[in-house]
């Protein structure tokens, strides 16, 4: 079971996934050098997880089970091609009100600004399903007409009927179709051949 999902890297052969900087909110973002896709979504949904699975390097981008950990925008580039943008979570309370002021601009200002960036991974909570917040975000996301690749992540946490219901109840709050949005995880690694799938469509690459 397991072994099919890891499948997932026979479409998408990693030679080489490299950390080049991050970026706070008063720093300047690094040239526009390579097309990028970020990942966006709830502190603690498991975004940067999601990253590490993505490129096979469990320590690639700093993970934890304490929400509020990426704090700064992470630039990752892969095989020398395009980047993964690691986004810092939004929506959790209790980081200091100073710093959450500074995460929305901060994020808007990376979204609206950035040449090379080809879309956003929109990344939710398989359990919780869209928040508001998630909701605002995403109507936000579609108004700059960015393409969106939305994603259900911890799917291992749900009993297969529970996924089914959490992928037409997250559609319906987003008004999309449940097979336009990947079920993944993380653990099991469900989801990533389809996500690089998509991915790899927006920055214009195929498989090397
Ligand atoms: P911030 O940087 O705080 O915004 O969080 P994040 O969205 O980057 O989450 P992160 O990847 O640090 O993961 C948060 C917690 O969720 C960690 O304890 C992960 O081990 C766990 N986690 C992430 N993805 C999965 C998954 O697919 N399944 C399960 N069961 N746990 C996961
Ligand atoms: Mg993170």
């Amino acid at each position: 079971m397991m072994n099919c999902f890891l499948d997932g890297t026979k479409i998408m052969k990693i030679t080489s996934a490299e950390f080049i900087t991050s970026v706070y909110p008063k720093d300047g973002f690094p040239p526009d050098r390579y097309p990028e896709v970020a990942f966006a979504g709830r502190s603690n949904v498991g975004k940067s997880s999601l990253i590490n699975t993505l490129v096979n390097r469990k320590g690639l981008a700093r993970t934890s089970s304490a929400p509020g950990k990426t704090q700064s925008i992470n630039f990752y580039v892969v095989n020398k091609s395009f980047c993964l943008v690691d986004l810092p979570g939004y929506g959790y309370a209790k980081v200091p009100q100073q710093v959450r002021k500074q995460w929305s601009p901060f994020i808007e200002q990376y979204c609206t600004s950035r040449e090379s960036l080809r879309g956003v991974v929109a990344i939710i909570d398989a359990r919780v399903g869209p928040t508001p917040l998630d909701v605002s975000l995403i109507a936000w996301l579609k108004g700059l007409s960015l393409p969106i690749i939305f994603t259900l992540t911890k799917s291992d946490k749900l009993s297969k009927n529970k996924l089914v219901q959490a992928l037409h109840q997250t559609a319906k709050s987003l008004s999309v179709k449940p097979d336009q949005i990947v079920s993944f995880s993380s653990q099991t690694g469900e989801g990533k051949k389809r996500l690089w799938q998509e991915i790899l469509r927006l920055v214009g690459r195929t498989e090397p």
